[in-house]
């Protein structure tokens, strides 16, 4: 039977989305062409993962973003490469995306984002060049013609959601708890999986070419005075509040730079001073910026905020 199904290539697979991003992949039939640095890790975990992979089809090739001859073997023999490199190497797919040009061949290109829309954000001054990195790959990819999809899911919701967004904790707060802002801005949380599963459904859907797909299910975008409650409601407690007015969370952002420990402290204002005073992951609409992953794909059920919660009891 002749095949229909895009080939695809993982760059990144035995990372925490990529390893996911590799496993839809192969569940949902395409051949699936993973990019590994090492192809005999001593570190159990990732030998776990390139074992499992291998066993259910995956194809490891070995190389990295660094290595051209590596980049153009492996560009040769897919239709679809999805990168999920950490947020700090995004300039490392200057390479990537050079050699994908040249092969003409790629139907479409996935770059490492999976978070806020790097056009969007409101904090450009703040950031550490976060997000300008991200916007910078995707001009280059724009300008040289490259078929794209970019994902925006927002936060993992195993980034920030563990500590109900309180800089310092570890664990939900069981007390009292901190408020930046009014309170009612909203921000979107995303189960890894789930942004893995939309991904990969996204890659022959023509309804997603040269767009950006946004995750912004109804059961995952909430402030932070409705995250407080529905964990209230869990704790069967109320929690003292204490409100942080933007200006006085600038200050601590800022105090934070000049004590030369900008990571992970002061990204992780940042973000919260992104998401929950800023409204960046909301503040705009879907319609006119892209296409929604809700509505293509109404058949998923996302984990939700209350369901991540639970877990956490
Ligand atoms: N929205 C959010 O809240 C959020 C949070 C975290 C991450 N993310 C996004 O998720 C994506 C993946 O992040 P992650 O945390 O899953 O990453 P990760 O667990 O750190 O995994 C990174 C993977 O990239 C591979 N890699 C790194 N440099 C490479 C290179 N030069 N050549 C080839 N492979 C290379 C690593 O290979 P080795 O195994 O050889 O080291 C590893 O497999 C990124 O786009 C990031 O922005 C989003």
């Amino acid at each position: 039977m002749e095949e229909v199904e895009s080939r695809v290539l993982i760059i990144g697979a035995m990372g925490r989305l990529g390893y996911h991003l590799a496993k839809f992949s192969l569940e949902y039939c395409h051949p699936t062409f993973i990019l590994i640095r090492d192809s005999s890790p001593t570190d159990p975990e990732r030998a776990q993962k390139l074992h499992f992979l291998s066993t259910v089809g995956a194809i490891p090739l070995k190389g990295s973003l660094e290595d051209e001859k590596s980049l153009v073997e492996a560009v040769k023999q897919v239709d679809v490469i999805i990168c999920s490199i950490p947020s700090k190497q995004v300039l490392d797919q200057k390479l990537l995306i050079k050699v994908i040009k040249e092969s003409g061949c790629i139907k479409k290109f996935i770059p490492s984002e999976f978070g806020v829309d790097p056009d969007k954000v409101q904090i450009s001054v703040l950031d550490h060049q976060f997000y300008s990195r991200k916007a910078e790959i995707r001009r280059l990819i724009e300008a040289a013609g490259i078929p794209y999809t970019y994902i925006c899911c927002n936060f993992f919701m195993s980034y920030l959601l563990p500590w109900l967004a309180q800089p310092g904790l570890k664990t939900p707060p069981r007390d009292k708890v901190t408020i930046f802002g009014d309170g009612n801005t909203k921000a979107v949380f995303m189960k890894d999986v789930d942004v893995a599963a939309c991904t990969i459904s996204a890659i022959d859907d023509p309804r997603t070419l040269n767009k950006t797909l946004y995750l912004r299910p109804p059961g995952n975008v909430y402030s932070m005075n409705e995250l407080v409650a529905i964990w209230e409601n869990k704790i069967d407690k109320k929690l003292e509040k204490i409100y942080v007015p933007e200006e006085e969370l600038l200050k601590k952002i800022k105090a934070c730079e000049i004590a030369e420990t900008p990571y992970p402290d002061n990204m992780e204002m940042i973000f919260i001073y992104s998401a929950f005073v800023k409204g960046d992951h909301t503040y705009f609409d879907i319609k006119s910026s892209g296409v929604d992953g809700t509505q293509l794909y109404p058949h998923f059920k996302f984990t939700t905020v209350s369901d991540y919660l639970d877990t956490l009891l």
